[in-house]
Formats: structure tokens, C-alpha cells, sequence
């Protein structure tokens, strides 16, 4: 069931989402050379803390830690490790959530460490891109298939896949809430997007082939081909005009 909010409610996520947007960027400035995951998301988790808030994630079915930290071919559900050190030339993407006054919010970016290659550059832009390309679409009247379709066709007018099998999702009091929100649709097709709708659009984008594994710590997934992944996510609420970026700083 997909749960359209108050304008109170979406206020409150606005409050989620500027403590989410302050993070993930506390997080990338921290993305250099010679920096583990576990140094980061150890002060992920206390600004959060800080904030008077909680780590969505954290012990989410079990997860061990406030954010994912996915490096290269890495895709979402990285765990952060105080082993795995961020080489020159890495692209790592950080993905928090953040619970404030009972509501959630949750944002993603992939950062750059060091000099990173042209085509690395290329997938992390594009994926910004699809994400807005596909939010034009979530306006009252428009279905999320225009919205997934406009994704996939600009990945795809790029030479990059998506990755189909983990989608975007309606936020709220919960983390995932009805609908999904696919970075694939076909236009015209799916549900109508409502004013108040709130939803994570997330597009997570491959340099190579579509397909992705799960590995055997039962959360990290990884490109099925070792080629690169981008993500870019934000939580949105729809509105009567434009989309509102609750994780916006
Ligand atoms: N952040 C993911 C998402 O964007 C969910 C991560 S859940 C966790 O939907 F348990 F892996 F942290
Ligand atoms: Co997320
Ligand atoms: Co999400």
C-alpha cells in the first residue's frame, strides 16, 4: 500500500533528509587515499548520534553498520571494514539512512579518491544524471514507468546498463515502503505518481553488464563482469510543480 503524507509528515522527513544530505557529505570528504570504510562509517554513526537521530541501517535485518560503503565494482551493501583501505583511483559510493522524529530518509552518491579514470568520471555523471531524468517524471499524472523509462534510456544512450535486480522504494516511517521504484519501466505503464508521495529514486548504474551477485558476507553485491558501478540517490516528495529534495543540504 503506498502511504501519501501530510505536509507535516514531509516536513518531518525534511528534517531526516537534512541530516542524511550533512552526512553522506561529511562521509565523502573523507573518501582519500589510505582511508578505510570503518573510519567512516564510525563517524557517520556519531554525527548521526550527534544529531539526536539513529542509523537507518543499522541492524536493519541484521546489517552491522550505519552505511553501506561500496567500492568499484561494488554495487550497494558494502560493509565497512577497517581493512578495506581506499586505494588512488577508487570510486566509492555511500549510502546512509537517517530515522529523525520517526521518519526516515535515504541518500547515495559514488565519490571519487584521488585521480580517477575519464570513463569512471563518465559513469558517476551519467548516473546523476538518470536520477534527474527520471524524477522529471514523478509530477502528479505521470506513472513510474516514465520515470524508469527515462532512466534506463539515458544509461542506455550513455553505452551503461542498469542494474535491475534492487530498485528505489517508497520512504517513510519506514525505510522501504510501497511503491518500488524501478530504474527500468516502460513509459505510460505502472502506478500514477500523487502529490505527497514521498520515495528514495536510486538509480545504481554499470559500466559493463546488468547483472550482479550477491557475495558470501550475505550483503555486498558486486557486477557479475568486475566492470564499475555508480549510484545516486535521493528521497523526493512529490509535489503540485517540481519534485522537493528532502536530502538536500
Ligand atoms: N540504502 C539501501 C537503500 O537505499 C538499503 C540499505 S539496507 C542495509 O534502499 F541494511 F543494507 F543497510
Ligand atoms: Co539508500
Ligand atoms: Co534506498
Amino acid at each position: 500500500m503506498i502511504t501519501i503524507k501530510t505536509d507535516h509528515e514531509i516536513s518531518k522527513m525534511r528534517d531526516a533528509g537534512k541530516i542524511a544530505a550533512e552526512v553522506l557529505q561529511l562521509g565523502g570528504s573523507l573518501v582519500k587515499p589510505g582511508v578505510s570504510t570503518k573510519e567512516i562509517d564510525d563517524q557517520i554513526y556519531k554525527f548521526i548520534k550527534k544529531h539526536n537521530a539513529v542509523p537507518s541501517f543499522l541492524n536493519y535485518y541484521g546489517y552491522p553498520a550505519s552505511a553501506c560503503i561500496s567500492i568499484n565494482e561494488e554495487v550497494i551493501h558494502g560493509i565497512p571494514s577497517g581493512k578495506r583501505v581506499i586505494a588512488d583511483g577508487d570510486i566509492v559510493s555511500i549510502d546512509v539512512g537517517v530515522l529523525l522524529n520517526g521518519y526516515h530518509a535515504d541518500t547515495a552518491r559514488t565519490f571519487g579518491a584521488g585521480t580517477i579514470s575519464e570513463e569512471a568520471k563518465k559513469l558517476i555523471e551519467v548516473t546523476k544524471e538518470c536520477f534527474w531524468k527520471g524524477i522529471a517524471f514523478a509530477v502528479p499524472g505521470k506513472r513510474l514507468g516514465d520515470l524508469g523509462h527515462a532512466i534506463e534510456s539515458h544509461a542506455h544512450a550513455n553505452g551503461f546498463s542498469v542494474v535491475e535486480d534492487f530498485v528505489g522504494h517508497g520512504v517513510g516511517t519506514h525505510l522501504h515502503e510501497d511503491p518500488d521504484v524501478p530504474n527500468y519501466g516502460r513509459a505510460g505503464k505502472g502506478p500514477r505518481f500523487e502529490k505527497n508521495m514521498t520515495i528514495a529514486v536510486e538509480p545504481m548504474i554499470n559500466q559493463g553488464v546488468p547483472d550482479v551477485l550477491q557475495l558470501k558476507d550475505g550483503w555486498t553485491v558486486v557486477t557479475k563482469d568486475g566492470k564499475l558501478s555508480a549510484h545516486y540517490e535521493n528521497t523526493i516528495a512529490v509535489t503540485d510543480g517540481e519534485p522537493l529534495i528532502l536530502t538536500s543540504l
